[in-house]
């Protein structure tokens, strides 16, 4: 069976940080064809119509139709602890952060969030995401079984910390390594599910942890590892004195085996020049958590790195104050405006979309409307609300057009999201017959 999207249509021919605004694909009258999960064609409405004359049509009248969202550091765990008061990162993990992880040790508990955390992200349009969880192995069964139920391309790893943190939230180098192997040999390639190495941050691992951790990468460096890098000045003063011998914070992860392409460095604020160098070098990838950057206090992201360099956004759930892509691109948005650049709203979407997935390393699969690519879609309305509609009307492009719904848009501007070419029926759509 073919289907046919009718709709506004946005999609990328190039990197917006590269060539600008005109690296994106408006077709104002548009459609996309899928079949078996694949986007078969995209373009003008009646071309694509004339094209699959047997195709059943759903009509989305002016809503956008696009890549679906990818959110490229997400803790599923956290997401009960969301908007929990008035601490920075240390005081925020001690106080709300490890507690509620010592309940994944349940793995009923597990389950419910991880379902809770799925449904969530999908009513917000994030179609994929690249999530951390606890140490407890059961904790990522539960996560790939959710995301695998509802068909989901997505990645996640054994949250690995054997020091600094209170009992019962560590594992060992040796266990922290064995567990890992094994959750990467059930889960990697299964499905559309992606196995992630993921040392917490340096200050709850042991330079042995880090070692094994960097070891197993170099015995799979298909996966992708991510950890946390320079996120607040209080966490890089600590990394110093517990690594006396490491340059800087992204020497804790080089000097065992924990920097190379593939490597996702969620935060990444104070970096001094040789670590930028470093992480260009080695094709690394930044991951931009806007709203936590902000919530927790912690700095501004400098955006000029994403003309240089891999950069990925994400909400960074529940360090992150939303579920909502819309609005990390509204606080990526602000964040740059603070320090004088004012991102174009093709950048934004780029980096909620294209840009995450080239972070992750699957661009050519998910993240764009483009013939062959995987057809995860979300479906936006433009005018989901009075304040939006009344803003969105005024315009004179489908930027101004969109940016309302950047700036002021949440779930309710989520009309559907496809999965693997199939309506989820998450958005508002379940109540819009
Ligand atoms: N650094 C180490 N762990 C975390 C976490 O869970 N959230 C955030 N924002 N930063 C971290
Ligand atoms: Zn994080």
């Amino acid at each position: 069976m073919t289907d046919i999207l009718l709709g506004q249509v946005l999609s990328f021919d190039a990197d917006p940080f590269a060539k600008g605004p005109e690296a994106a694909r408006h077709e104002a009258t548009g459609a996309v064809a899928i079949e078996a999960g694949k986007i078969l064609a995209h373009g003008p409405a009646a071309r694509i119509r004339a094209q699959f004359p047997q195709a059943r049509v759903t009509d989305y009248g002016t809503c956008l139709i696009s890549a679906g969202f990818i959110d490229a550091h997400v803790h599923y765990p956290q997401t009960a602890i969301i908007a929990s008061w008035g601490k920075r990162l240390i005081d925020w993990l001690n106080t709300y952060t490890f507690p509620e992880e010592m309940r994944f040790a349940d793995p009923a508990y597990a389950e419910t969030i991880a379902n809770r955390y799925l449904d969530l992200a999908l009513a917000h349009g994030t179609t994929s995401m690249c999530s951390y969880t606890t140490i407890h192995p059961a904790s990522v069964d539960a996560f790939f079984a959710a995301a695998r139920a509802r068909g989901l391309r997505a990645w996640a790893g054994k949250t690995c910390m054997d020091r600094n943190a209170p009992e019962g939230l560590r594992d060992t180098a040796q266990s922290a390594y064995d567990d890992s192997k094994a959750l990467l040999h059930k889960w990697n390639g299964v499905d559309r599910l992606a196995y992630v190495i993921t040392p917490r941050f340096s200050p709850t691992s042991t330079p042995e942890q880090l070692s094994a951790l960097g070891a197993l990468w170099g015995e799979n460096p298909e996966c992708l590892m991510q950890t946390h890098l320079s996120e607040q000045l209080d966490e890089i003063a600590w990394v110093r004195d517990l690594f006396p011998q490491a340059r800087d914070y992204l020497d804790t992860y080089e000097a065992h085996g924990l920097l190379g392409a593939g490597g996702l460095y969620g935060h990444a604020i104070h970096l001094t020049p040789r670590e930028r160098d470093r992480l260009r070098e080695r094709d690394a990838s930044l991951i931009h958590c806007p709203t936590s950057n902000t919530f927790i206090g912690s700095g501004l992201f400098d955006m000029s790195l994403a003309h240089t360099m891999r950069v990925g956004l994400a909400t960074d759930t529940g360090g992150g104050s939303s579920f909502s892509m819309l609005r990390t691109m509204a606080a990526a948005y602000e964040v740059a405006q603070l320090r004088g650049t004012a991102l174009h709203p093709s950048q934004l979407w780029w980096l909620a979309t294209q840009g995450s997935a080239r972070a992750l390393r699957a661009d050519t699969k998910i993240g764009n409307i483009a013939k062959g690519m995987e057809a995860d879609l979300t479906i936006i309305d433009l005018a989901s609300t009075p304040a939006i509609a009344q803003a969105s009307a005024r315009a004179q492009d489908i930027w101004q057009g969109l940016f309302p719904t950047i700036m002021l848009g949440d779930d309710r501007a989520i009309r559907a999201t496809w999965i693997a070419g199939k309506n989820t029926a998450r958005g508002a759509e379940r109540t819009k017959p």
